[in-house]
């Protein structure tokens, strides 16, 4: 099945019994191979999408593929090429690393020598291979979180999801986790996280999905979308009134705020004097000047779920 996506999501809806509609219609393409991130705030539905795709939450319409495979029609085929790393620690602390590893393969049906060999394996890309027969419990935080993914690989999953692999952990802690996310994912893994922090995406993924309240409301490449936010406002007032026709500025973005004022959007890396040289060159004369918060700024504050932003963020 060569040049199937790892994942392809089409219309997909979900509306829980209580009446909540937590996805809206969302579809998406990961490539094979790519690191993915879906960013959204909290109550955004990035649960409920890893959810249906994992197999644990029932979609109500709507289409999933994993490389290819219909999750619907193909279930277990489907769910046989993914690893999932769920936002909860969820194995049994008084087991050891090195069982965990090893029963988690027996139920996917591994045979135990084949379990153990991986077990290793893995355990060593997790660098807890010195902790594999300690008990869990006595494992740093880091190293928990670690032994989760240690444990999702342990099927050779071509595509491994975690969501929200780093909420609340220090920064320590997460920088251990992109490097052994980085690792997985340079091996050949797909990766998809959920996560609500900027920076993570940033530092870890090639594309993402901006999700707010069930939509997708950004999609891309992570570059496009930092050299989209990397554009500066401003707010201009204007001595007399703008002219009907504004001038031209190439790169800028001039819009009639209201009769006497100007907003300008421009790329961060732009001369401010070329815009007031071409200004002054149609006649207009500014008499002051005001920022406006930047995209990336308010991109934060609207996925932090502030209202002043959000209700800003609606208007535009
Ligand atoms: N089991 C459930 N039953 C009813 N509503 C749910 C359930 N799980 C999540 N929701 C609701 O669906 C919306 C999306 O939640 P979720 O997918 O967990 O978002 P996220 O993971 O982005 O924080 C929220 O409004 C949440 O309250
Ligand atoms: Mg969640």
């Amino acid at each position: 099945m060569p040049n199937h996506p790892a994942l392809e999501i089409t219309d997909l809806r979900k509306t829980y019994a209580t009446g909540v509609q937590a996805l809206k219609g969302v579809s998406l393409t990961v490539a094979p191979g790519d690191f993915y991130a879906l960013l959204g705030p909290n109550g955004a539905g990035k649960s409920t999408l890893i959810g249906v795709v994992s197999s644990l939450v029932n979609k109500t319409s709507g289409d999933v593929k994993v490389f290819g495979i219909d999750l619907h029609a193909h279930r277990s085929e489907a769910m046989r090429q993914i690893g999932l790393v769920p936002q909860e620690i969820n194995f049994n602390m008084f087991e050891q690393p090195f069982d965990i590893c090893v029963n988690y393969a027996g139920f996917y049906g591994i045979p135990r020598a084949e379990a153990e060999k991986r077990a290793e394996e893995e355990l060593k890309k997790a660098q807890l291979w010195d902790k594999a027969r300690t008990m869990s419990r006595t494992l740093s935080g880091g190293m928990k979180r670690r032994l989760m993914i240690a444990r999702a690989m342990m099927t050779r999953p071509k595509l491994l999801i975690l969501d929200e692999p780093t909420a609340g952990v220090d920064i320590e802690i997460r920088r251990g986790m992109w490097k052994t996310l980085k690792e997985v994912n340079a091996a050949g893994t797909t990766v998809i996280l959920t996560t609500h922090y900027l920076e993570e995406a940033e530092n870890l993924c090639r594309n993402l999905a901006i999700i707010d309240r069930g939509r997708i409301i950004e999609q891309g490449p992570m570059r496009s979308l930092l050299a989209k936010l990397d554009v500066e406002g401003f707010l201009l007032d204007i001595d007399g009134d703008l002219p009907a026709t504004l001038p031209a500025i190439p790169g800028a973005t001039l819009m009639a705020e209201n009769p006497h004022t100007l907003d300008v959007e421009m790329p961060r890396e732009m001369d401010l004097n070329r815009v007031f040289a071409a200004l002054g060159e149609a006649g207009i004369r500014v008499r002051s000047m005001r920022t406006k918060s930047n995209r990336l700024e308010e991109l934060f504050v609207r996925l932090t779920g502030q209202p002043e932003a959000a209700a800003k963020g609606a208007a535009a």
